[in-house]
């Protein structure tokens, strides 16, 4: 087994801790520039290994999942998100994605396609030709309102701000569980805390307040908290979920399926703004597709260029940043020694953007995303959604939210960029710092 490369070190104590918490992509950009295919570095007594090459993907996320566990990061959010899926381990992982997913079978996402169609309609009459407005604030509210619905069968319209307000106060705090101290700083009643506290709580009264109604009633509403009341686990226990474990799944996939789906969006119309021609041939498919219609799920299939275009967002700006793992073991990684308790890190923004495996990576060019192209490349050089057994649950969901929005509100509207120097702020997602201000402009079929 070889030795991996040494990186940079620092004789100032928590230079790199303080240089990744305000912005890692420039310094893991640097790292890979200057290492190649994987370096490791130190953050206070943490050993950090950034792996940078598809196989070595594929050997972390897939073949020798089993000796990794979520990095020490995903750990500290279960102040959050209790044991839900993103956090839990093991053999109540399996159980509970075993349990969750009926709720993330295709027919079941086919059935929430109208609901989402539906919300991207009244956000569109919403709009008025001319006026300015936070492209990435729009979609926050919109996905907000398409999870809420399809998970909660609840409207959140009028209660967007203070759910999402709440939502941002735990997401803001996300730079703070990078640190290793984060365990003792959080029982200090400082503002940001108390903010932090004061909006679990919130979130909590309303996921709690929805469970416990439910429960009472019965009832199985078609949405994803009914299938997961619902869910008996046949090959485990034949138990259930209890109120605590559907809180927790609640509130994950509250978290998770809002924010990335909003921030691809976003993306997508920012660079739609900027390419003409891509923007066109959006307005081509969806003419031949759609004319007039609101698109359905039966249409999905056929807008196979508007996908192609969020996969080509995806790839600039992929919502999860990087996944990283804990090392339970010494692991033989591809011929690397990785000792035991060092955090492997893949970072998708990198990897996108890898010229060995992108041809002029900065370039948008949807055309990438053609069936005979994916075949041409390494398939880990691309993994928006990660992969192996924790590979987002949410995937299909994911593709068919996002042409389905797109297609609704594409064919009314189209943006022009307002915003000058709009850049990547990697927090938990990867959101446009200070957001995407554009102007709307009716299309003539409006
Ligand atoms: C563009 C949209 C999305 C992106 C880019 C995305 C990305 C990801 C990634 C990279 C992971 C794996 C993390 C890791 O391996 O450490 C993940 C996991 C997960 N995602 Fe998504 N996601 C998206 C949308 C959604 C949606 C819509 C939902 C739910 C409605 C969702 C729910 C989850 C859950 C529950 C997990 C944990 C799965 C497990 O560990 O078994 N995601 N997502």
């Amino acid at each position: 087994m070889n030795e991996i490369p040494i990186g940079p070190r620092s004789i100032i104590p928590f230079r790199f801790l303080r240089r990744m918490q305000r912005d890692p992509l420039p310094f893991l950009t640097g790292l890979a520039r200057d290492y190649g295919d994987i370096v490791q570095f130190k953050i206070g007594p943490q050993v950090l290994v950034l792996i940078n090459h598809p196989d070595l993907v594929r050997e972390l996320l897939v073949t020798q999942h089993r000796s990794f566990h979520k990095s020490r990061v995903l750990q500290r959010s279960k102040i959050i998100l209790g044991e839900g899926l993103l956090t839990s381990e093991d053999e109540l992982h399996k159980r509970q994605r075993r349990l969750a997913q009926p709720a993330f079978h295709r027919d079941r996402i086919t059935l929430y396609a109208d609901e989402m169609v539906q919300r991207a309609a009244r956000t569109r009459e919403r709009w008025r030709d001319g006026a300015t407005l936070d492209i990435h604030h729009e979609m926050m509210k919109l996905t907000l309102s398409v999870v809420a619905k399809t998970l909660f069968d609840a409207e959140v319209e009028g209660e967007e701000d203070d759910i999402g307000s709440a939502l941002t106060s735990l997401i803001d705090l996300f730079p703070l569980l990078m640190n290793p101290y984060s365990v003792y700083f959080r029982k200090i009643p400082i503002p940001s805390t108390l903010r932090f506290k004061k909006a679990i709580t919130r979130l909590d009264r309303t996921i709690y307040g929805i469970i416990n109604e439910r429960r009472a009633s019965g009832e199985d509403r078609g949405d994803l908290l009914s299938m997961l009341l619902l869910a008996q686990d046949d090959e485990g226990d034949g138990g259930g979920m209890s109120d605590k474990q559907v809180r927790d799944e609640a509130m994950t996939l509250f978290l998770a399926g809002h924010e990335t789906t909003a921030n691809a969006l976003a993306w997508t119309w920012y660079l739609l703004a900027q390419h003409p021609d891509v923007a066109r041939e959006v307005q081509r498919t969806i003419d031949e597709v759609l004319g007039d219609a609101l698109p359905t799920a039966a249409d999905y299939p056929r807008l196979q260029y508007l996908e192609m275009v969020l996969a080509e967002s995806m790839r600039l700006f992929p919502p999860a940043w990087a996944v990283s793992r804990l090392a339970m073991d010494d692991v033989d990684l591809g011929g690397w020694h990785i000792p035991r308790d060092a955090v492997a890190v893949a970072s998708q923004f990198l990897m996108h953007r890898d010229p060995r495996f992108w041809q002029e990576p900065e370039r948008f060019e949807p055309s990438r995303f053609t069936s005979e192209a994916k075949l041409a490349r390494p398939k880990f050089a691309y993994f928006p959604f990660g992969a192996g057994p924790r590979i987002c649950i949410g995937e299909g969901f994911a593709w068919m939210e996002g042409v389905l929005l797109l297609a609704t509100l594409a064919q009314r509207w189209s943006m022009e960029l307002i915003s000058r120097d709009v850049e990547p702020k990697a927090s938990i997602t990867l959101r446009p710092r200070g957001g995407i201000k554009v102007r709307l402009h009716a299309n003539s079929r409006g």
